[in-house]
């Protein structure tokens, strides 16, 4: 094909600028309607989504008769004018010719509701639908965000082993292999690699795939995900938590300026991103206890009492959505509707009753969630709902920090006006999303890192190396680790992690 001919392809993405041109789009089906000698094709191009519209007396017959067999995911090349849609302010094709590439088999997602399982089992397929698609990009923005604020800051990005002779976070999450006979783990971190790596060059990010063996399905927990995880010398807890703070409003910021149109797709409420600005609240674990189990308030607000007060506004949306589905039911019932009528009231009622299944749900969960949280045991880690009743007091991510010694890890340095506590930090995202960043100052004395991870029954043989880190030139030095799936989880606000990666890895998901 000659330059000339090819150049006139464009990319609906860039239809904007093309009002009046004739151009030629290549992509797949994504809806078509049929009305009397006007067939509405939905178009998808990786770029993006466009309606074309075929009429009959202005095409021939086979381009016609072509674009009314045309089903989903049908692959096709379209010809025609850009003309805008004034009702919908949007460009569209008025399309002067089709070809077919490929039609196949009826495609498996239509457009009616399907189970999350099937749609998971068909994720290679699901990835083309709007929302998946809008998804992918927020990923792809928010990575491109990460590297940007770390590079412009003078981080360097290295890679850490994926094959790892040591755990980092506890043995109980391993992924065991078989190295060349010798028993490998598949990396947790790139955390102690990343400390080597930031005594060579001051300040480093480590952003690759780390595994965890979960055994249990949650919507927070995969197998395989991706860690971003900064390490820095000559840094403290407190410069650690600015860096967290600096970082999370960048990247909430570039979302928000450079993925409207996505968020849109993805029905995202704007107003908890907004509200991610400097600075973050930074409440101890201690105070962090006491405002779970309703003892400490916070601007004159108690946790218990908040969210005892969302559960009956909830019951109360419940009861005025049954009544509208009630009050609908019945003027169908009168049988004077008109068909339109009845189908708009019809497609109401179905979002109704949808809409108060998950209110259900949310319902359903809060009174165990006060129960735990007024019983909170001090002194143990958090579990989601905790989280999700403290940060419901808090209009931004809050920062937790000096944990209990007992439930963290061995690299983390005691606080040494608090010796039962240490230099850690968790970043627990708003809206019940939980935790996104854990970090914290490391143990830089030899002696005192021995000692932990004999403590922990850890085998020292593994970690000599990581010790000469401490035996030679130890400085003062932290970082954090940035869970991506989590993060753009939260910044789309989906539900559930395992729609935040291409092809989720979790207990029970290993395929396609
Ligand atoms: O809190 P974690 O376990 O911290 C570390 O791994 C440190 N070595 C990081 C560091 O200081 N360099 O994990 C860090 C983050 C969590 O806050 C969470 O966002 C994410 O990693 N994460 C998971 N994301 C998805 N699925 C899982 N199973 C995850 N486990 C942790
Ligand atoms: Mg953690």
């Amino acid at each position: 094909m000659s330059s000339s001919e090819t150049e006139k392809y464009v990319y609906i993405d860039a239809l904007g600028s093309r009002e009046g041109q004739p151009i030629t789009l290549k992509g797949w089906v994504t809806f078509r309607r049929d009305s009397k000698g006007i067939v509405f094709l939905g178009l998808r191009d990786g770029s993006g989504f466009a309606q074309t519209v075929v009429t009959q007396d202005q095409v021939s017959e086979e381009t016609f008769a072509l674009a009314s067999e045309l089903a989903l995911e049908n692959s096709v090349v379209v010809h025609g004018v850009v003309v805008r849609n004034e009702r919908m302010n949007e460009m569209e094709v008025a399309v002067s010719g089709l070809e077919l590439i490929q039609a196949g088999p009826e495609y498996p997602i239509s457009r009616k509701a399907h189970g999350v399982e099937f749609l998971m089992d068909q994720r290679h397929l699901w990835l083309r639908s709007q929302k998946q698609w809008a998804m992918m990009r927020l990923r792809n923005r928010i990575v491109f965000a990460i590297h940007r604020f770390f590079q412009e800051r003078g981080f360097l990005q290295l890679d850490p082993p994926i094959f790892t002779g040591n755990a980092v976070e506890g043995t109980t999450t391993l992924f065991e292999t078989d190295f060349y006979g010798e028993p490998a783990y598949l990396s947790q971190s790139g955390q102690l690699y990343g400390e080597a790596l930031a005594l060579a060059h001051g300040k480093i990010y480590t952003f690759g795939p780390t595994f965890r063996a979960e055994k249990s399905k949650t919507r927070r927990h995969l197998s395989e995900f991706w860690m971003i995880e900064p390490e820095m010398a000559f840094y403290d807890l407190d410069r650690n938590m600015d860096l967290i703070e600096d970082f999370i409003v960048f990247v909430t910021q570039d979302v928000l300026e450079g993925c409207a149109k996505e968020l849109a797709i993805l029905e995202r409420n704007l107003a908890p991103l907004q509200n991610v600005q400097k600075p973050f609240p930074r409440v101890t674990y201690e105070d962090a206890v006491s405002i779970i189990r309703g003892e400490k308030e916070v601007d004159g607000r108690n946790s218990l009492a908040v969210m005892q007060q969302d559960l009956d506004e909830l019951k109360q949306q419940i009861a005025e959505n049954t009544a509208d589905i009630a009050r609908r039911e019945e003027a169908i019932a009168t049988g004077s509707l008109k068909k339109g009528e009845i189908n708009f009231n019809r497609s109401r009622i179905d979002q109704l009753i949808a809409t108060n299944k998950e209110l259900e749900e949310k319902t359903g969960n809060i009174p165990q969630w006060l129960e735990s949280a007024r019983n909170f045991p001090r002194g143990e880690d958090f579990g989601g709902s905790d989280e999700t009743v403290l940060t419901r007091l808090f209009d931004r991510p809050v920062m937790v920090y000096r944990w209990p010694a007992a439930i963290k890890a061995f690299y983390m340095k005691r606080d040494p006006e608090h010796p039962e506590y240490v230099k850690g930090v968790d970043l627990l995202a708003p809206e019940g999303y939980g935790e996104i960043v854990g970090g914290a100052e490391r143990e830089d004395n030899l002696d005192l890192l021995l000692h932990r991870i004999e403590e922990h029954k850890l085998p020292v043989e593994a970690f000599q190396w990581y010790l000469d880190l401490r035996r030679y030139g130890s400085v003062p030095h932290a970082g954090f680790g940035l869970g991506l799936e989590r993060l753009v989880t939260w910044m789309a606000g989906t539900r559930h992690i395992r729609e935040a990666i291409p092809f989720p890895r979790a207990y029970g998901r290993l395929r396609p």
